[in-house]
C-alpha cells in the first residue's frame, strides 16, 4: 500500500468514527493510532496523517506533499460526481433537499476556488461546474 492509497482510504476515518465537525483532525490523530498499531513505519504514518489532516478544503492546513493534493483533489472531485449521494447525505441528517442542493453548490464553488491545486483536476471540476450551471 502507498500513501495515496492509505490517504484515500483514512481521509474521512475521522467522520465515519467521531462525526463530520473537524473531522480532518480526529481523523489524522485516528490515522496514526491505527497505522502504527499495524506495524506501519513513522515515516510512512506521518506522510497519510498529513494527507488526512490536509484534505478538508476549508482548513488552514494545505496540502504540502504531491500525495496529499492528489488525496485532496481526488476528494474535490468526487463532489462534482457525487452528488446525488452528497445532497442524500444531507437529506438523511434532516435538512430540506433546497437547502442541501444550496450547501452542495457553496461546497462545489469552495473546492474550485481553494481545495485544488492540481491544474487538471482544477480544469475537470471547472468543467462539471459549469455545466451544473447551464454554461
Ligand atoms: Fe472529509
Amino acid at each position: 500500500m502507498d500513501v495515496v492509497q492509505a490517504g484515500a482510504l483514512l481521509h474521512d476515518s475521522g467522520r465515519v468514527v467521531f462525526g463530520c465537525p473537524g473531522h480532518h483532525i480526529t481523523g489524522a490523530i485516528y490515522t496514526a493510532f491505527t497505522l502504527l498499531r499495524f506495524g506501519f513505519s513513522w515515516e510512512f504514518t506521518k506522510q497519510v496523517v498529513h494527507c488526512v489532516a490536509s484534505h478538508h478544503g476549508n482548513s488552514r492546513i494545505k496540502p504540502k506533499t504531491l500525495e496529499a493534493r492528489i488525496v485532496a483533489d481526488a476528494d474535490a472531485l468526487s463532489h462534482f460526481t457525487e452528488q446525488d449521494y452528497l445532497i442524500g447525505l444531507r437529506r438523511k441528517d434532516g435538512e430540506e433537499r433546497y437547502q442541501a442542493i444550496l450547501w452542495l453548490r457553496k461546497k462545489l464553488r469552495s473546492d474550485l476556488e481553494n481545495k485544488l491545486t492540481i491544474p487538471e483536476a482544477r480544469a475537470k471540476a471547472s468543467s462539471y461546474y459549469k455545466k451544473l450551471n447551464g454554461k
